[in-house]
């Protein structure tokens, strides 16, 4: 059979499945609302929490980094990509994160990928949530660990698994779950790391700009040191409104994933007008406090006024993802659609980035929302939600 006969089949099986998955084209700037054709929609699909990613200076800087160093980085941070605004980057967020060293990378999936691979050896034993993102899944796998994943946030489970363990442990969490919008309990893991003797490895994607003095993140929020989560990565797509992503520990960590971690070794470095972006949202972040208060402003009135119109919501998601687990597929599609003909832009988020039978509407609240952006999500909603 032809491949493109045999691929055809399979992409036939996900549509009659409701898993086939289609990019959106959007023009224009991310924001509260966004153009997509000839429409424009009230946006509740962004990860750009603090509405950063089109903030006029995080723009000037962008355009001023490209004026001093070009375009591109024109190679690896160890031949000559690396420069001085990405060292510059790597100390302010070491003094953010009260970390001693940090390394960039150009996403958090090439910073879990090959921060793990580089570390956990072959036969290590890794526990991971059920529930975490694909990239510390890949990460594991190419280690060649043993991979262990524990019930959602169940520290019985955890402990039952790490009870047993024979070989070097890995326990590996995000700190906001990314599809669920609920947190780890980061204290009580890091305490059942240093019981167990495991290394505690915290994705603090969803939680780096949010929570945390300055917006250093979930690991900080729960005063958690160097010595009780070694390694720290988050990201620099979400909140911060721009990509890329960072490791934060000690110089030793650091020092290693310089020698040995191949996402960082054999690519080009990050662009450094990105980096100086990046590095002047993080000042937005600090001096703009105001944002995440607005942003939880913003998320107290959405959960509200769900409850009150009886929208079912997830009990433990209190951050900016807002998660309505319809569990069926098709009828997550449908609820989308229905959305977007009145004008509102939520993902439909189906197997296999969320388990089966869990699939979901998930919301993203953001600080560039308005009251009235809110109410109407929440009319829609509840319109739509009453019909289906
Ligand atoms: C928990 C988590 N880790 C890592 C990533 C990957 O980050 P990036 O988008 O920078 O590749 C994501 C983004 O989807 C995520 O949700």
């Amino acid at each position: 059979m032809l491949l493109d006969d045999r691929l055809s089949k399979e992409l036939e099986k996900l549509k009659r499945e409701n898993l086939y998955r289609a990019r959106t084209v959007r023009q224009g700037k991310q924001g509260a609302l966004i153009r997509i054709g000839e429409c424009e929609y009230l946006n509740f699909s962004s990860n750009d929490y603090l509405g950063l990613a089109s903030h006029p200076l995080v723009i000037q800087a962008f355009k001023a980094g490209l004026d001093t160093y070009g375009v591109g980085s024109g190679g690896s941070a160890l031949i000559t990509g690396n420069t001085q605004i990405h060292q510059k980057l790597e100390e302010k967020l070491a003094e953010r994160t009260k970390r001693s060293k940090v390394l960039l990378f150009n996403s958090g999936f090439t910073a879990n990928v090959g921060i793990i691979d580089a570390l956990v050896g072959r036969g290590d034993h890794l526990l991971l949530d059920r529930l975490s993102h694909a990239s510390l899944i890949d990460g594991a796998r190419l280690a060649g660990a043993k991979l262990l994943r524990y019930r959602h946030v169940d520290m019985d489970h955890l402990d039952q698994l790490t009870e047993k363990k024979q070989a070097k442990t890995w326990v590996v969490t995000e700190s906001l779950f990314s599809m669920d919008g609920d947190q780890a309990p980061l204290q009580q893991i890091a305490d059942l790391c240093d019981r167990r003797s495991a290394h505690c490895y915290v994705d603090d994607a969803h939680g780096f700009g949010v929570y945390g003095e300055n917006g250093a993140g979930c690991v900080n929020a729960a005063g958690l040191s160097q010595q009780e989560v070694p390694v720290l990565i988050a990201t620099f797509g979400k909140a911060v409104g721009v990509g890329g992503a960072f490791v934060a520990g000690s110089e030793v960590l650091v020092e290693t994933l310089i020698q040995k971690a191949r996402t960082s070794i054999y690519t080009t470095a990050m662009p450094p007008a990105q980096a100086a972006a990046i590095l002047q949202s993080l000042e937005l972040i600090e001096k703009e406090a105001w944002r995440r208060e607005k942003l939880f402003e913003r998320i107290a009135q959405f959960r509200k006024g769900a409850c009150d119109r009886q929208i079912p919501l997830a009990d433990n998601a209190h951050g900016p993802i807002q998660p309505i687990i319809l569990k069926d597929s098709e009828k997550v599609m449908n609820v989308s659609n229905a959305l977007l003909n009145k004008g509102i832009k939520v993902s439909a988020i189906r197997p296999p980035t969320v388990p089966r039978g869990t699939a979901r509407l998930r919301i993203t609240i953001t600080a560039a929302h308005k009251k009235e952006h809110v109410d109407k999500l929440l009319s829609a909603l509840s319109d739509i939600l009453n019909h289906v």
